[in-house]
């Protein structure tokens, strides 16, 4: 569990807070999508989660951020990274191996994990994420999209309790975006993990979060069940977060038909509900 308790930060550099008063609880399990626009402090609140901040930048920190108990500002950066793994928007920053395979075998051999488990553990997530055949690979022949997913995928071998990540799927394609985002389900269902996503897929990250966060200006101006934070579609609009098109339609049949309906949040629901409405 995640629990962030009146967080602000200031990076040292910075002219004003990049979070503000934020308190968000994530509970063991969950399943939260972070939105808002650029500059609102997404990425700073992944970094604070995760405990990166306050240990590898530093500022005014004020407040608290607990990762299943352990306060961040108190704990070792490697005691928590053993818990929390973190997917960093700018994948070139996490990757430090010129190979795929040494990059998967550096964070799996410091984790400790035994000789024999690693290669079982290192096929396991390429295979997971659809990269098996980039194993041998140099990093610098890669796409920007393959990078990404040999990201995702060295992080995921490790198999943290919790994952951050910070818009994982911005150079993928949409069908490599789906693939990545029904692994996380996958990884949350099947296996418990608690997982805080960022993305500006909002379509997609609708269809497989339980809960939102809107930021806006370092501030979460709403949260709650997916459902709910969509229903608000004006005042997100007005902070240049777009709704789904589902929602959109949604919203747009309820008002024309008069129909008292709850705003649909994927393709399945907005159908049926097209279906009912207009026979
Ligand atoms: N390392 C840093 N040093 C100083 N200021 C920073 C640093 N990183 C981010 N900021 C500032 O903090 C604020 C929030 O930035 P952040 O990167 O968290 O936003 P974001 O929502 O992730 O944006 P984007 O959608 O562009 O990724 C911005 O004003 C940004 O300029
Ligand atoms: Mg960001």
């Amino acid at each position: 569990m995640i629990q962030i308790q009146d967080l602000s930060f200031t990076y040292k550099n910075g002219e004003s807070p990049a979070l503000q008063e934020i308190s968000l609880t994530v509970p063991d399990g969950g399943f939260l999508g972070i939105i808002g626009p650029a500059g609102a402090g997404k990425t700073t609140l992944a970094r604070a989660a995760a405990g990166i901040i306050p240990h590898h930048y530093p500022g005014d920190f004020y407040g608290s951020v607990t990762v299943n108990g352990l306060d961040t500002v108190d704990s070792s950066i490697i005691d928590l990274s053993r818990l929390v793994g973190m997917v960093f928007q700018d994948v070139d920053s996490q990757i430090i191996s010129p190979l795929v395979e040494d990059e998967m075998l550096y964070g799996l051999e410091n984790f400790g994990v035994s000789r024999e488990e690693i290669p079982q553990r290192m096929e396991e997530a390429l295979e997971k994420v659809g990269i098996a055949d980039l194993r041998d690979r140099s990093i610098a022949s890669l796409s920007g999209g393959q990078r990404q997913k040999v990201a995702i995928a060295s992080i995921i071998a490790l198999k943290p309790r919790i994952l951050v990540l910070d818009e994982p799927t911005g150079e993928l394609d949409p069908r490599s975006s789906r693939q990545i985002f029904s692994l996380l389900k996958e990884l949350n269902e099947e296996q418990g993990i608690t997982i805080i996503l960022i993305e500006q897929k909002i379509m997609l990250l609708c269809e497989f979060a339980r809960q939102l966060a809107v930021l806006s200006k370092g501030r979460i101006v709403r949260q709650g069940d997916t459902r709910e934070v969509l229903s608000h579609a004006e005042e997100l609009q007005a902070l240049g977060v777009n709704c789904p098109r589902v929602t959109t339609l949604s919203r747009v049949l309820s008002e024309k038909t008069g129909a008292e309906q709850p705003v649909c949040i994927n393709l399945d629901e907005a159908e049926n509900m097209v279906r009912r409405l207009i026979p």
